[in-house]
């Protein structure tokens, strides 16, 4: 009897724990090593995983820089990086690329959920969600009363979205259910349908826009072009009652300038799921009022966390039958 064409199964190392159902199907299909303390790895373990794996499931915690791809060049074994995560500026793609190393992604599963978590923000700011509930939990609040707890109304005012991809069209979605007008600043204008689906005005010129909202969502990637895309220039060209909401990347905005705008009353208050030097957190933030401070939790849905989890799996398994896996980063060589 000839003997069954048993394929190897890939070795797949994984950096930080997964929901528990993406941990039992990768068990299933692949030699996993997953990493049941999730202990963010340190450099050292991280370029000894890339050395011994095919597969490295990495995520927005592992600095997954030159030093990685080169140990992982010295055996020549990793061929996919799937990340965990839509973002990817935590991978030198140089790198990957230099080393022939497949990177995928997992776009278009935590659109909504980042963008509700966004609109949750431009809600909680101008409404001082936070700073009532800090009240109560203090046992500070004494009742109602016509002047307590003012905020600014969500009705009427302009939004600003920076980066109009899968995300920024998810929360011009929801922001016209509120009342919202939607302006946006992209490299690309959308096309005819898609603005005035969205009814969105597009601003070429971002330092226009910036200058006529009255509240500004960041919701592009972090790039080298958009390092600090925010900072002290920008931040006085905001009006004073503006609003800024962060959900994307901390290093899109200079931490430092936002700190001293908002002390400085250049602009009325920040809303930031993420930070420039996470988990670190400038301590003025925690100190200045009208900031909603939340942990990188954009995406955080069980259903969300689930989905990415599947997207990983699907594109190893794609790779493994030897095709291009669907949410590829780069292309050209793979
Ligand atoms: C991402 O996917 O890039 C998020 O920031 C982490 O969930």
């Amino acid at each position: 009897m000839p003997a069954p064409n048993v394929r190897p199964r890939p070795k797949v190392i994984v950096t930080r724990r997964l929901p528990q159902a993406v941990e039992a199907r990768m068990a299933e299909l692949f030699d996993v090593e997953l990493n049941l303390g999730d202990e963010p790895m340190t450099q050292e373990q991280l370029a000894d995983a890339a050395r011994r794996s095919d597969v490295l499931v990495a995520t927005v915690t592992d600095e997954v820089d030159a030093a990685v791809f080169s140990a992982a060049s010295e055996t020549g074994k990793l061929k996919l990086l799937a990340n965990f995560g839509v973002g990817v500026d935590h991978i030198d793609l140089g790198a990957a690329r230099a080393a022939k190393v497949v990177v995928t992604n997992t776009p278009g599963v935590l659109t909504d959920d980042t963008a509700d978590m966004v609109m949750a923000l431009i809600l909680s700011v101008p409404r001082r969600l936070a700073e009532g509930e800090k009240l109560v939990r203090a046992g500070e609040w004494h009742g109602w009363s016509p002047t307590g707890m003012l905020g600014h109304r969500i009705t009427g005012k302009r939004l600003g979205i920076i980066g109009m991809g899968r995300i920024g069209r998810a929360i011009a979605t929801r922001a016209r259910g509120f009342g919202l007008t939607v302006h946006y600043h992209n490299r690309h204008r959308l096309p005819p349908e898609v603005e005035a689906e969205l009814e969105a005005t597009w601003w070429d010129n971002l330092d226009a826009m910036l200058a006529r909202v009255d509240i500004i969502t960041i919701n592009c990637p972090h790039t080298p072009e958009t390092h600090h895309l925010i900072g002290a220039r920008q931040f006085a060209l905001m009006q004073r009652q503006a609003y800024i909401i962060n959900a994307a990347r901390g290093e899109i905005v200079d931490e430092n300038a936002l700190c001293e705008a908002l002390a400085a009353g250049k602009i009325a208050g920040a809303g930031l799921d993420v930070f420039e030097n996470e988990p670190a957190i400038d301590q003025r933030l925690m100190e200045l009022p009208g900031v909603v401070l939340i942990p990188h939790m954009g995406s955080a849905t069980f259903e969300g966390r689930q989905a990415m989890g599947e997207k990983v799996i699907a594109n190893i398994r794609v790779w493994v039958d030897g095709h291009r896996p669907p949410d590829q980063v780069l292309e050209g060589w793979a």
